[in-house]
């Protein structure tokens, strides 16, 4: 999801930042974040940045909160050189001294946790336990890229040949470029800076253009780490930009992988290029991510579980639940309950702790919301629960309030595009189901396959649904929603979401060039396969 906001530049955002709320500077002057110039939004061991300027804004008031100098051109492709030239630096670093790196950040974001969380909430507009939890998941990764840091394993293989060894051997692989979205600013980036970190590769990062701030203030403590420790900067650097700067990044040779997340759309183009110029990817698109009820299941889990899957981060997570389907035995009861949570919720300001509803990113995903509820709408769809957006009053009258919506189409045809396609909005869409095949393959018919779950306390619908004939998503829970995963296991789904794996499991292994060494420590030499190639 990249969407771009509207530059204009006039005295009237230079007088909306000598004003800016106490709301918004605090958080940002905890920070260091500049509140009476423009901020540099490139950073190559350096800071600089004389390409267009962007606004950050806030989407709970949609004051402006600063405005952000991007890389040109030129900047772009110095900030390139410069990464490759600390690859070639740091790829000789040995693997645990770049782990204790990565411990000394982990130490510099769990200093400034809550701060950094806030600055997320103020930008992004997720809750602020949402906004922490992000942070947390960048600090968790880097404990594990620790741990890491000394079992990058490779192997030994038994040779048929006497005397024989082969050994399969991870080294650095170069430099990877990381196009994060705006719903995760922080934990996506982390996953990947830690990784590719660890494996002793240079990481050049273009965030989303609607959250520049949090990606200078979490490249801002890298940086400091990196010259504590007299390294370059450029091992971590940050183009922050739009589209130009993406395709600069996506396009060079200089970058040997490209990790992506955002639309299906983009996605296809990205991975496109990348597979063109023969590079790597990892594709994290879009999500349409379904649970799954069933009439043994434990309500009083599921119902909750369903809750936070659709309305948390105001159903702007890859992982938010968009399509529900419940056993005709429970449905009714289910949405009742459902019902009543979603009328428990009341828009507010995301930096109050009792908040749970925050507003969406942008006015361009309040349309999107609008749209998709009209199409529901017009195909006669009952609409159980919302469907408006909200005018709230001052200091909230600017922001991109909705109110979540539970809905059911007429039709169960997974082909239709209410079901097939991923609207990045809090709609849950929900129909009832017979038996669990069926269920099961109307999880399976959307072309998207990122995250799913079933709740059930039956073992032999458990087996199922995790085996060959089960869910075709990349994450296959039972039990746990389909958003909130931990970042233990390898996270990415299938299908047109792009196949790609980030985070643990062994998604570190894409981030590291192998190489396979046959050593002959004989006096022989044998080929393999009794090949003979002499004529005596
Ligand atoms: C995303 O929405 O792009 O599983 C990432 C989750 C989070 C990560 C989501 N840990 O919901």
């Amino acid at each position: 999801m990249i969407i771009f906001k509207r530059v204009v530049q006039s005295p009237i955002h230079i007088r909306a930042k000598r004003c800016l709320s106490s709301r918004a500077s605090g958080i940002l002057s905890a920070l260091n974040i500049s509140l009476d110039k423009d901020i540099e939004g490139v950073y190559d061991g350096e800071w600089k940045g004389s390409g267009d300027i962007i606004e950050s804004s806030c989407p709970a008031t949609g004051e402006v909160l600063a405005r952000v100098k991007t890389a040109s051109p030129a900047e772009v492709l110095e900030a390139l050189a410069k990464t490759r030239e600390a690859y070639l630096h740091f790829r000789n670093v040995p693997a645990p001294r770049r782990g204790e790196v990565l411990r000394q950040i982990r130490e510099g974001l769990a200093s400034k946790r809550e701060e950094l969380g806030a600055l997320v909430t103020l930008e992004m507009g997720k809750i602020r336990t949402e906004g922490v939890g992000e942070v947390q998941e960048f600090i968790d990764i880097c404990d594990y890229a620790l741990g890491l840091s000394r079992m990058m394993n490779g192997r030994v293989i038994a040779s048929e040949r006497p005397g024989h060894s082969i050994l399969e051997v991870p080294n650095p692989l170069g430099v990877v470029g990381v196009l994060s979205a705006f719903n995760f600013p922080v934990a996506v980036y982390g996953w990947n800076l830690a990784l590719s970190l660890t494996a002793g590769n240079a990481t050049i990062w273009k965030p989303s253009p609607t959250t520049p701030l949090t990606s200078i203030a979490i490249t801002s403590i890298i940086a400091q780490v990196l010259k504590n420790n007299n390294l370059p900067g450029a091992i971590a650097g940050l183009v922050t930009g739009g589209q130009q700067v993406g395709e600069a990044v996506v396009r060079s040779t200089d970058v040997e992988l490209i990790s992506f997340t955002g639309s299906e759309r983009v996605g296809r183009i990205v991975g496109q290029t990348v597979v063109s110029r023969f590079g790597k990817s990892i594709l994290e698109l879009g999500g349409n991510n379904a649970s799954i009820v069933m009439p043994d299941a434990d309500l009083s889990l599921a119902v909750p579980g369903v809750f936070f899957g659709a309305v948390g981060t105001a159903g702007q997570r890859c992982t938010s639940t968009r399509r529900l389907f419940l056993h005709r035995q429970i449905a009714s009861d289910f949405l009742e309950r459902l019902q009543k949570l979603y009328g428990s919720l009341k828009p507010g300001d995301p930096l109050e702790h009792n908040t749970l509803l925050g507003p969406m990113h942008t006015r361009e995903a309040v349309n999107l919301y609008a749209n998709t509820v009209s199409h529901l709408r017009s195909i006669d769809a009952d609409i159980l629960s919302g469907g408006e957006i909200y005018s709230l009053p001052s200091p909230f009258d600017g922001g991109n309030f909705v109110r979540p919506t539970i809905a059911i189409p007429k039709s169960v045809n997974m082909k239709d595009r209410i079901w097939s396609t991923e609207t990045f909005a809090p709609i849950l869409n929900v129909a009832v189901f017979e038996d669990l095949e069926e269920a099961i393959g109307w999880n399976n018919a959307v072309p998207q396959g990122l995250s799913s779950s079933l709740w059930t306390r039956d073992m032999r619908n458990l087996g199922k649904w995790i085996g060959p004939s089960g869910s075709d998503a990349g994450i296959v829970n039972v039990n746990a929603g389909t958003s909130g995963a931990e970042i233990g296991a390898s996270f990415g789904g299938n299908k047109s979401t792009g196949w790609g794996r980030e985070a643990g499991g062994d998604s570190w292994s894409q981030y590291v060039r192998w190489s396979a060494c046959t050593i002959n420590f004989s006096n022989e030499a044998p080929l393999a396969q009794g090949v003979n190639f002499n004529n005596d």
